[in-house]
C-alpha cells in the first residue's frame, strides 16, 4: 500500500461551521473538537518518524514515509483552514489547538525520540480505528453537508491508506523484545485517557461557547447515542483497540483497503462541489504553524 499525496480542498460554507452535521450543532462540535488536534498532532506524527526517516534502509517504506508525510501535510493545512472557520465564528478554537501545541512541544522536549515515535503510532492506530469506523457505515455522515462530510470522507480514507508506515517504521528501527512490547502497549494506555480526557474538555468549551447551540445537556445524550449506540463509532472500536495488544499486532491485519477504490470519484466529487458553489478547487496560502 503506497500512499499518495493528493491536494485536495474540499469547499466547507463557514456558515455551517457550528451545524453541518445531520444530527445537529452537538454531534457537529464532537467532530469539530478532533479536528482541533490534527495540526499539532499531525505535525508531531511527521517529526517523529523523521527523527528515524535516516535508520530506514528499504526504498518502498522510504516512499512510504514521503507519501504519509505528503498526506499529512495537506489533512495539516485543510484543518488549519476548517480551524479558523471556528475561529470567525467565536469558538475558541485557536486557544484549544495552543493546548495541543503546548502539549505536544513538551513531550517533545521531555520524551526519548523512540517514546515519541510510539505515541505516533498508538494516536495513527487512532486514527485508523475512528476513519475505519467512519467508512464502514454511511450513518456516521450521511445526510450532512457535503463539504465537511468529503473533508472527513477524505481525511479518513487518507488516514487508512496510510495506517500502516509509521508502525513499519517503528518495526524496522526499534529493536524487538519485551521493552518494544511494553513502550508501544503502555503508551497506547496512557494515550488513551489523555486524547479522550482532551476530546471531553475540547467538545464541551465548544458547545457552550456557541450560542445557537441549545439544549446543551439533551445534547450530550444525543452524541453518547451516536459514540456508543447507534451507529456507535466507539463501540466497534474497542475490539480494534484490544488487537493493539496482540504481540503480533500489524495494522492491515483488519484489511479494509477496499474502501480506498472510493478516493478517484471522491476528489471527483469534492471538485465538483466546489465548482457549484462557485469556490477556488485550491487551497489559499496558509502559514505553517
Ligand atoms: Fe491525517
Ligand atoms: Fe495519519
Amino acid at each position: 500500500m503506497m500512499p499518495i499525496r493528493r491536494d485536495v480542498h474540499p469547499h466547507l460554507p463557514p456558515e455551517r461551521i457550528g451545524d453541518w452535521h445531520r444530527l445537529g450543532p452537538h454531534v457537529t462540535h464532537f467532530v469539530n473538537a478532533l479536528s482541533i488536534f490534527f495540526p499539532a498532532g499531525e505535525r508531531f506524527f511527521m517529526d517523529s518518524v523523521r527523527n528515524y526517516r535516516d535508520q530506514v534502509d528499504d526504498p518502498e517504506l522510504k516512499r512510504a514515509i514521503a507519501g504519509f508525510i505528503g498526506q499529512e501535510a495537506m489533512h495539516t493545512r485543510e484543518h488549519m483552514l476548517y480551524n479558523k472557520l471556528m475561529d470567525d465564528a467565536g469558538l475558541p478554537a485557536s486557544r484549544l489547538d495552543g493546548m495541543v501545541w503546548k502539549l505536544l512541544d513538551l513531550l517533545r522536549k521531555i520524551l526519548p525520540k523512540s517514546w515519541q515515535l510510539a505515541h505516533t503510532i498508538a494516536l495513527e492506530h487512532y486514527t485508523a480505528m475512528l476513519a475505519g469506523g467512519l467508512l464502514a457505515d454511511e450513518r456516521h455522515l450521511g445526510g450532512s453537508e457535503p463539504g465537511y462530510r468529503q473533508v472527513w470522507t477524505w481525511h479518513a480514507l487518507e488516514e487508512t491508506e496510510h495506517k500502516a508506515v509509521a508502525y513499519d517504521v517503528w518495526n524496522a528501527v526499534i529493536k524487538p523484545g519485551p521493552y518494544r512490547y511494553f513502550l508501544r502497549t503502555f503508551t497506547m494506555l496512557t494515550t488513551t485517557v489523555t486524547f479522550w480526557a482532551m476530546v471531553f474538555v475540547f467538545h464541551v468549551r465548544l458547545v457552550m461557547a456557541d450560542k445557537q447551540c441549545k439544549h446543551k445537556l439533551l445534547g450530550f445524550g444525543r452524541v453518547m447515542h451516536f459514540l456508543w449506540g447507534s451507529p456507535g463509532v466507539l463501540r466497534k472500536m474497542i475490539p480494534e483497540w484490544f488487537d493493539y495488544f496482540r504481540p503480533g499486532f500489524h495494522p492491515w491485519d483488519d484489511d479494509n483497503r477496499a474502501q480506498l477504490a472510493r478516493i478517484d470519484p471522491l476528489i471527483a466529487e469534492i471538485e465538483a462541489n466546489a465548482i457549484r458553489h462557485g469556490a477556488s478547487t485550491r487551497a489559499p496560502s496558509v502559514r505553517a504553524a
